[in-house]
């Protein structure tokens, strides 16, 4: 049985470099790990690994990536991918930090991997990396994507990749449509989820983890000061019970704050809930549009 391991790193598109970067490291105190090929690595400073590569062209999805034990792990599921038909490529030491990988796309073409790190024992809060402030989350929480067929793709990841899915998101009136799915390889309520939405869309939001709810005020404090207004929050979601907050990063993405996502037992079966109910335990807010229409 393969280890439960979770979420490693997102690589995203971003519009500009030079105006992504320095919001990354100056305000939200990521650490530059390293640079090449166009290729930005930042971390969130408590250990080597890389949590967000960045690359200059657009905006949205490049990989996701979920974080596995041993080469054997990731040996298992090229040939489990391939036995299914899917093209797989193999990624070993491509990225800063890394071991070994192999990538593959979703039925909509959401491309995901998997990774061994070299450093993976535990954070080391005591030895943050210079440049790491406050406000910096202390890891990388999940990544919501948005796809034309949500159903296939999170099917797609419990059948072939043994992710497992947590909550499912159902029209009222139309219950065989899913709007949306939360899925997890450990028992993180979601590593990766994914929102209906329009095919040019590949990522609805890359979310930081909070340490708590006051860490999420001094953070929220402090993009405000340097410009980024919240789209939506503070609140708290039903489904995954966390503190949220998002924004758009001046990179051109959507990133959400999460503070205190549950987890899961291994066993439970998927909820349904309505989009209505899943999005606030508190009480009703309603979003903006753009919140369900636009993504990156
Ligand atoms: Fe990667
Ligand atoms: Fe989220």
């Amino acid at each position: 049985m393969p280890s439960a391991q979770r979420i490693e790193h997102v690589h995203v598109k971003v519009e500009e470099l030079d105006s992504a970067v320095p919001f990354y490291t100056d305000v939200m105190g990521l650490v530059e790990q390293d640079r090449s090929d166009g290729t930005v690595y930042l971390g969130c400073g408590l250990d080597e690994n890389f949590d967000l590569a960045v690359s200059e062209g657009g905006t949205g999805l490049d990989h996701v990536a979920v974080r596995v034990e041993s080469e054997d792990e990731v040996e298992s599921y090229e040939a489990r991918l391939t036995d299914e038909g899917v093209d797989v490529r193999r990624t070993d030491g491509e990225e800063p930090g890394q071991g070994v990988g192999v990538q593959f796309e979703t039925p909509t073409g959401k491309r995901v991997e998997f990774v061994t790190v070299e450093d993976w024992a535990y954070f080391h809060s005591d030895e943050a990396q210079d440049g790491r402030l406050g406000v910096t989350p202390p890891d990388l929480d999940h990544v919501t994507l948005m796809s034309p067929d949500v159903q296939a793709d999170a099917e797609f990841l419990r059948d072939v990749v043994d992710f497992k899915i947590s909550n499912v998101i159902v029209a009222e009136e139309n219950d065989d449509e899913w709007g949306g799915a939360f899925t997890r390889h450990g028992v993180h309520h979601h590593d990766i989820a994914f929102l209906g939405g329009p095919p040019e869309y590949s990522m609805h939001h890359v979310a930081w983890e909070m340490e708590s709810t006051e860490q999420m005020r001094m953070f929220v404090d402090r993009i405000n000061q340097h410009g980024q207004e919240l789209e939506l929050g503070i609140g708290r979601h039903y489904v995954g019970d966390s503190i949220f907050s998002y924004f758009w990063e001046p990179g051109g993405n959507r990133f959400e704050l999460a503070a205190g996502v549950a987890d899961v037992d291994p066993n439970a079966e998927p909820g349904f809930y309505t989009f209505e109910e899943a999005l606030s335990a508190w009480g009703p807010i309603i979003p903006p549009e753009s919140f369900t229409s636009e993504g990156s």
